[in-house]
């Protein structure tokens, strides 16, 4: 059977990465890798490419940033060319962004199954783009493979055929356990001039936080109070940037620096006194290493990971950021354990599913 695989913005790289592996250990599938261009700067893609060891793309869609409907219109009118010239059996996307909704309707409308790794995941708060992309995602998807229990539920719940839905464990940490070693062999903490868990770890893109200056406002000043105890790191994202700039704000006695490589990230968050971030994926990769995380969101679609990892949600609340930090200078933090099936072969359990009839 031929597969395409899809791969779009910053957090699809590190899942996509396993998969593209486990996939050409299996001889029964084919793949194409196609990268819909969403994310497009070196340092927010083909770094990626390079760490994670992901063979290049064979189809670029370029479609670049525009608003929601734009660049969701575009890569569908893209990736509806591709998967008429391809003709796949099934199209696999991952995770929650606009390439993952633009490409499972097109797959679903030729009539194409559509595989959704990452399913489930819910943090009904229909405000977040990503809420409505899995939303639309999972209900039109033939195959839904589960990170956590929660997200088995949730799609019981909404209604989807068990048969359909597979709990496999998470990739993203296939991709952190593959390369742990490789990342804490870099300098990255002589580079920055930061000594082992006594500087904070940042990121912050969401459109509620940083969109939003009073928002982002009490953020930074909470981040600026922190500095006056540890140094803060914050690799920034572009959209994050670009609003800074917009709204005026100076980021004084924060070190922000450009988006770091997935190595050097994962170097920097296995370090770390604490990471505070609105990421998904960040709340489940401090779940592994263990590293106190503060997130910036009223909810998370990731529960795992405050029953069972190092997360709790402070909202962008400079208080509550500020109590949680002073808890946790004080040592008083939650101890972790790994989630179910967190273990490194998730992407080994997907590829057998899609390897095994009555999908070929
Ligand atoms: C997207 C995802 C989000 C994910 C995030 C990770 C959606 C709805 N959102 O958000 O779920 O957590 O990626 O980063 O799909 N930009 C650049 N260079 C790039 C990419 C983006 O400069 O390579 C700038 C552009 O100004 C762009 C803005 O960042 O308009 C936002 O990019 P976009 O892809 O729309 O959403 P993200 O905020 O990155």
């Amino acid at each position: 059977m031929k597969i395409i695989n899809v791969v779009g913005a910053r957090p699809n790289f590190m899942k996509i990465a396993p998969i593209v592996e486990a996939m050409t250990r299996a001889p029964a599938l084919t793949q194409v890798l196609v990268h819909t261009g969403q994310h497009y700067d070196a340092s927010m893609s083909d770094v990626f490419f390079t760490d994670l060891g992901i063979p290049m793309p064979d189809i670029d869609l370029g479609v670049g940033s525009a608003s929601h409907a734009e660049q969701t219109a575009r890569v569908m009118i893209e990736f509806e060319k591709v998967c008429l010239r391809e003709n796949p059996g099934l199209v696999l996307v991952v995770g929650d962004v606009n390439s993952t909704m633009a490409c499972s309707i097109v797959a679903s409308k030729l009539l194409i199954k559509v595989a959704h790794v990452e399913a489930g995941l819910r943090s009904f708060d229909r405000t977040m783009p990503e809420e409505i992309n899995r939303l639309v995602t999972d209900s039109i998807a033939d195959l839904l493979f589960t990170t956590s229990r929660d997200a088995d539920e949730n799609l019981l719940r909404e209604g989807v055929d068990p048969r359909k839905i597979h709990f496999v464990g998470n990739v993203m940490i296939d991709t952190l356990l593959k390369h742990r070693e490789k990342a804490a062999s870099l300098n990255m903490l002589s580079q920055f001039e930061i000594e082992p868990g006594k500087f904070a770890l940042v990121t912050l893109h969401r459109p509620s936080n940083v969109d939003d200056p009073v928002v982002f406002g009490e953020i930074l000043g909470a981040l600026q109070e922190i500095s006056s105890t540890m140094p803060v790191l914050f690799p920034i994202h572009p959209r994050t940037r670009k609003r800074a700039a917009e709204f005026g704000f100076n980021l004084d006695g924060i070190r922000a620096v450009d988006p770091l490589g997935y190595l050097e990230f994962l170097n920097l968050a296995t370090n770390a006194a604490v990471v505070l971030t609105d990421s998904g994926g960040l709340q489940e990769e401090t779940t592994i290493l263990r590293v106190p995380c503060l997130t910036l969101r009223h909810n998370t679609e990731r529960p795992v990971t405050i029953s069972h990892g190092t997360n709790i949600m402070v909202g962008p609340s400079a208080p509550r950021i500020l109590s949680a930090f002073n808890r946790i200078l004080s040592g008083d933090w939650k101890p972790a354990g790994p989630p179910e099936l967190w273990d490194g072969h998730a992407a080994e359990r997907i590829v057998d599913v899609l390897a095994s009839p009555p999908l070929q």
